[in-house]
């Protein structure tokens, strides 16, 4: 990978580097078609709009910040579609992509997708056994995100780590419902990002559908979950984050991953 603006950290031996500014325009301005082999996105669920939730037990609002706030549904789509595009350009023609989501935006991105002529391989349903209780008792539990996982078009002979999964699940072919806890205590040991991905469900995105030595892009990289599990499996690792605070917070959790391998 060659020379780029907005360069925020490189690690040329472990071929890591991370990028500030808005994927969209780094992606569409600064990269070459078919660049990566396959894509985690993880974007805003446009999910803060001034209500509650609940955190160890206590009520506090669910704003993550102003990255995170609705433009709308029409605004939110466009926006989906736009960077669900640029990504598109970038996967290499047998890459795929995952995407994960709540009800605020995954229908949107599913749609976005089938517009594109992405080719939709599995939606994952991300089950959270610890999510936290329902304060204000008028409806279930929210306990899940789904994660849908495409191909780059219908023509893409995408790679998938059949026995890895297999072993992964007592020796059983593995099924769309995973059961992953939030982010263990030491996952966060250099501070908090507030939607930040458990480690556990990053490793098994990458191991089912890349191989060593792999180009892998996180355009909404926040803290950098999907850097440290590309970085411990011998994968190579683009994160973008428009956030200077997250940025350095990626950067510290790259550091030590580095010192572990
Ligand atoms: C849902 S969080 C990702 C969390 C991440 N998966 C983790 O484990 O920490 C989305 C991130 O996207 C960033 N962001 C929002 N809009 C962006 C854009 N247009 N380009 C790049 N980053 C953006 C936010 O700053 C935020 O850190």
């Amino acid at each position: 990978m060659g020379d780029f603006s907005g360069v925020f950290y490189t690690d040329t031996e472990h071929s890591i580097k991370l990028l500030q500014g808005s994927c969209i325009e780094i992606l569409n301005n600064q990269f070459a078609e078919n660049t990566f082999d396959m894509i985690f996105a993880d974007p805003p669920y446009f999910l803060s709009n001034g209500g509650i939730t609940c955190q160890s037990g206590k009520m506090v609002s669910v704003n993550k910040g102003k990255w995170d706030q609705t433009k709308g549904a029409a605004e939110n789509h466009k926006f989906n579609l736009e960077w669900l595009k640029a990504c598109q350009r970038v996967l290499k023609p047998n890459g795929t992509i995952w995407v994960s989501g709540t009800t605020h935006i995954i229908y949107s991105v599913g749609f976005a997708m089938q517009e594109l002529g992405y080719k939709i391989l599995n939606d994952i349903i991300w089950y959270k056994r610890n999510a936290p209780p329902n304060l204000s008792c008028k409806y279930f539990t929210h306990s899940t995100e789904t994660i849908l996982w495409a191909a780059k078009n219908s023509k893409s002979k995408h790679y998938f780590d059949y026995q890895a999964m297999r072993e992964q699940n007592q020796g059983k072919q593995m099924r769309n419902v995973w059961e992953i806890s939030a982010p263990a205590a030491d996952e966060k040991k250099f501070g908090k990002h507030p939607t930040q991905k458990p480690l556990q469900l990053l490793n098994r995105i990458i191991l089912a559908s890349t191989s060593e030595g792999d180009w892998i892009l996180d355009p909404f990289c926040g803290s950098s979950t999907t850097g440290v599990a590309a970085t411990s499996l011998k994968r190579k690792y683009l994160g973008i984050d428009m956030d200077e605070e997250y940025l350095e917070l990626s950067q510290k959790r790259l550091k030590e991953v580095v010192t572990l391998l």
